[in-house]
């Protein structure tokens, strides 16, 4: 039995991850934004004892430091930086400042933050991973090779942010042993995933593949962009 803290449990690939790993008997520390609906996750949690909730927004870093406190000496296997915004009005002529930066605070500040409080509890685990949902938008090479794709000034940079961030970190943390890995999830039938056109795959279909990289994909410095069907993707 593994321990996994996942951000943004309350919805969406959030939420399927929960239902997968508290199926399996794993220990789920499920987090979600404190201002924000929480039913589903709260139904989910009443049936399964093996899910601990944790109201926590990853822009707040005393929150996240609270949390990283109260779970000092708690090894945990999986941190999954999960949660995310798409943000809006983003093509060249919408886009503003603060636009940028709010798309920027949750999608590539959080998830540094939240390695920075968590390192030591993944550090003392027996799998050692942090795994980030990032995208193929993120991806300066796909987004080129693929003119067609949503123009978003702001989400795109934060995962392009996301994943140089989690690529410091896989430097700076590999003498501890920790594995990073970085995800494109597919594109999801999600509130976040009907931001943008086209055919989308279930959240269930896009979390096992997830799941099945976190445990198998080697740890690396060099390759640890993954699709969620295990294809490697460009920087
Ligand atoms: N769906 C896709 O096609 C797709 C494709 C590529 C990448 N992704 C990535 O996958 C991840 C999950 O997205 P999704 O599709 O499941 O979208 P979603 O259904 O919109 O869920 C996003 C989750 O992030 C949470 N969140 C947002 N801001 C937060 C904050 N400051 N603190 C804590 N939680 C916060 C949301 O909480 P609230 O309910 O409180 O808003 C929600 O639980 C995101 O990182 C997204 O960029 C998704």
């Amino acid at each position: 039995m593994y321990a996994i803290f996942i951000t943004g449990a309350n919805r969406g690939i959030g939420l399927e991850f929960v239902k997968q790993y508290a199926h399996d008997q794993h220990h789920v520390f499920a987090s979600y934004h404190p201002a924000c609906p929480f039913d589903e996750l709260q139904k989910l949690a009443a049936q399964h004892k093996n899910i601990s909730l944790i109201p926590l927004d990853v822009t707040n870093e005393d929150q996240i430091a609270c949390v990283a406190q109260q779970l000092e000496h708690k090894p945990i296997d999986i941190l999954i930086n999960n949660a995310g915004i798409f943000g809006r009005d983003q093509d060249l002529a919408t886009i503003s400042a603060c636009q940028m930066v709010q798309v920027f605070t949750v999608n590539a500040v959080g998830p540094l933050l939240m390695a920075k409080h968590f390192i030591n509890h993944v550090a003392t685990s027996t799998l050692k991973t942090i795994a980030s949902v990032s995208s193929r938008m993120g991806s300066i090479s796909y987004v080129l090779e693929h003119k067609g794709l949503t123009r978003a000034y702001a989400y795109r940079t934060s995962k392009t942010a996301l994943n140089m961030i989690m690529a410091n970190i896989a430097l700076d943390t590999y003498d501890k042993g920790i594995k990073i890995l970085l995800f494109h999830p597919g594109h999801v039938a999600t509130a976040l995933g009907q931001q943008v056109q086209g055919v989308m795959i279930d959240a269930t279909t896009s979390v096992a593949g997830m799941r099945k990289l976190i445990l198998e994909a080697p740890r690396s410095l060099e390759k640890f962009f993954y699709t969620y069907s295990g294809e490697r993707m460009p920087w």
